[in-house]
C-alpha cells in the first residue's frame, strides 16, 4: 500500500487518521503550538503536522525536535488554513525515531550546490537533489515505456568487456592481478593471460557492440545501463561513470534513426513533465526560468537537421569569435554545439554526416569518401546529448577501417563476423542519461544531476 505523503496529498478530501514517516525539513515552535514540516521524498512538498501542547509527549518530545530528525507522526488529516498547502495533520502522536545532532549541516537557508556536493550523504534531502532524484526516476520509466510501446526488447549488455566499443582507449581496467608485482612475460610486459578473465579486461564505455549482436537477432533492442570513461575531463558535462540509453535497430538508416531520436526525446520530455509537475515548477522558479515553456515548445516542434558541412559554414559565417577555430574537419567543441542549438536554431538540432576522421571506426562510410553516417543531437544549454550513427554493415569496408585506425583486429573478430552472417543495414544511438536530466532541469553542472558523481579525483559516497 502506498502510504507516502504524495498519496496523502493526492486524496480527494480531508478526514481520517493518517500516519506519516519522514524527516523534519523545518520546525517552528510558537507559543502554544508547534509546526513540523515532514518530507519523505515521495513528492516535492512536505506535509505539515501541527502539534499542540496538550499532547502528553509535547514537552519531552515535540519541543526537542529540530531540522533533520526522523519522525513518525499520526493524526487527523484536515484542510489547511495556511497558504500553499492543501492539507495538514493535527497530530495525536509524535514519535522521535532518530535525533539529528546539533551540527546537522542542512539548515533552512540556501546552500550552494558546490557545498552540497561535499554532503553527498545528506543532499538528497534538499529540494534540488530531491527533485533531481524524482525526475531521474520518472525519466527512467518514460524511457522504458517509450521503447516498450515501440516494440523494442531491453538488452542487458555487459559491464565488464574485452572490447573498446569506441576505440578511443578511455577505459578503466578490471584486474585481480597483484598491482605491485604483476606477472610479466619474457618481453617485460604485464602478462594479462594470468589475469582473472585470461586477458586484459575493462569497464565498458558503451553497450553498442553487444546491442548490435542483439539487433541482428531481435531487430529492435535497447540497453539502459552504466558506462564508464576514464577521460580526464573536468567539465560541467562529463562524468567518469554515467548511464546511457542505447537503442539499436536492424533495417534502419540514418534518416529513420534521426526520426527515432526526435520522437523518443519528445515523448520523454512530455512524460517526465507530466509525472513531476511540482519538481518542474521548482526548476522553473529556482534553477532555470522558462524551462517549462521551452520544454513544452520543444516537445511540439520539429528538430532542425543540418549536415556537418553546412554546420561548419554556419559557424564560419556567423561572425562569432570561438575559442577553438572553426574549419572543416574539426570535431565540434561544446562552444560550437551550443552556438548551433542556442543561437542559430534556438532549439534542438541534429547534425549529421561528420568527417570520418573524427568519428568511431564502426560508422557507415558515405559515398563521398569523406564523411560517415553519424548524427549528434545538440540542445541549448548542454550541447550534445545523443551521439549515434548508421553502422558499417559491409564486412570489407569495416575491416579496412579497423586496420586503418590501427585497432586490434583480433579483438573485433565477432563484430566482423556479424557482417559475414546475415548482415543488414542497421543504426543506433546513445543518449547520455545525465545530460538529458541536465537539459530538462536546467542544472548547470552534471555533478548535480547524478546522486553520486564520479569525476577525476573524486568517487566519494
Ligand atoms: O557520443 P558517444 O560517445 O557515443 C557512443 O558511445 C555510442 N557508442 C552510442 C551509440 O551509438 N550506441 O556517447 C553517447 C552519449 C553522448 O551523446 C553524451 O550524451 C553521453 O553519451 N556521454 C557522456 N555523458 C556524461 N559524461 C561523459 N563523460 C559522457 N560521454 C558521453
Ligand atoms: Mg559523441
Amino acid at each position: 500500500m502506498d502510504d507516502s505523503i504524495k498519496s496523502i496529498l493526492a486524496r480527494e478530501a480531508a478526514g481520517g487518521s493518517v500516519v506519516i514517516r519522514g524527516w523534519l525539513r523545518t520546525v517552528r515552535h510558537s507559543k502554544n503550538v508547534s509546526f513540523l514540516e515532514v518530507t519523505d521524498g515521495s513528492c516535492f512538498s512536505g506535509l505539515q503536522a501541527v502539534a499542540a501542547p496538550e499532547l502528553p509527549e509535547y514537552e519531552s518530545c515535540v519541543l526537542e525536535l529540530g531540522t533533520g530528525c526522523s519522525v513518525e507522526i499520526e493524526g487527523e488529516l484536515v484542510e489547511s488554513r495556511g497558504k500553499g498547502q492543501r492539507y495538514e495533520i493535527h497530530a495525536s502522536r509524535v514519535v522521535l525515531v532518530g535525533a539529528a545532532a546539533d551540527d546537522y549541516p542542512l539548515q533552512k537557508k540556501r546552500h550552494s550546490l558546490e557545498f552540497l556536493r561535499t554532503l553527498g550523504h545528506l543532499r538528497t534531502r534538499t529540494n534540488t537533489l530531491g527533485a533531481v532524484l524524482r525526475v531521474r526516476n520518472a525519466a527512467t520509466v518514460a524511457i522504458h515505456n517509450f521503447f516498450q510501446e515501440h516494440g523494442f526488447i531491453n538488452l542487458h549488455s555487459p559491464i565488464i568487456t574485452l572490447s573498446d566499443a569506441e576505440g578511443a582507449g578511455e577505459m578503466f581496467r578490471v584486474s585481480t592481478l597483484n598491482a605491485e608485482a604483476p606477472p610479466r612475460g619474457d618481453d617485460g610486459k604485464v602478462d594479462f593471460s594470468q589475469d582473472f578473465f585470461g586477458s586484459e579486461a575493462h569497464l565498458t564505455v558503451s553497450g553498442q557492440l553487444e546491442a548490435e549482436i542483439a539487433a541482428l537477432s531481435h531487430s529492435k533492442v535497447y540497453t539502459f545501463g552504466p558506462t564508464f570513461r576514464s577521460e580526464n575531463s573536468n567539465t560541467t558535462r562529463h562524468l567518469a561513470e554515467f548511464w546511457m540509453v542505447e537503442p539499436e535497430v536492424a533495417f534502419c538508416d540514418l534518416n529513420a534513426l534521426a526520426e527515432l531520436a526526435e520522437s523518443f526525446l519528445k515523448s520523454v520530455f512530455r512524460d517526465v513533465m507530466a509525472a513531476c509537475p511540482d519538481d518542474f515548477e521548482f526548476f522553473d522558479q529556482r534553477i532555470q526560468p522558462g524551462i517549462i515553456e521551452s520544454l513544452e515548445a520543444i516537445a511540439s516542434s520539429s528538430f532542425e537537421r543540418i549536415p556537418y558541412t553546412e554546420a561548419i559554414s554556419i559557424l564560419e559565417g556567423c561572425g562569432k569569435k570561438f575559442e577553438f577555430p572553426v574549419q572543416w574537419g574539426i570535431d565540434l567543441q561544446s562552444e560550437h554545439e551550443r552556438y548551433l542549438a542556442e543561437e542559430h536554431v534556438k532549439r534542438p538540432v541534429i547534425v549529421t554526416d561528420y568527417p570520418a576522421d573524427i568519428k568511431a571506426f564502426y560508422m557507415y562510410q558515405n559515398d563521398d569518401g569523406k564523411t560517415v553516417g553519424a548524427m549528434d543531437v545538440l540542445v541549448p544549454g548542454v550541447g550534445e546529448i545523443i551521439g549515434g550513427s548508421q553502422r558499417e554493415h559491409r564486412h570489407d569496408r569495416l575491416l579496412q577501417c579497423i586496420r586503418d585506425m590501427g585497432l586490434p583486429e583480433e579483438e573485433y573478430w565477432w563484430y566482423l563476423d556479424l557482417r559475414r552472417f546475415g548482415t543488414v543495414p542497421h543504426a543506433g544511438f546513445g543518449l547520455g542519461f545525465e545530460r538529458v536530466i541536465q537539459f530538462m532541469s536546467g542544472m548547470a553542472n552534471i555533478r548535480d544531476v547524478s546522486p553520486f558523481p564520479r569525476v577525476p579525483g573524486n568517487a566519494s559516497f
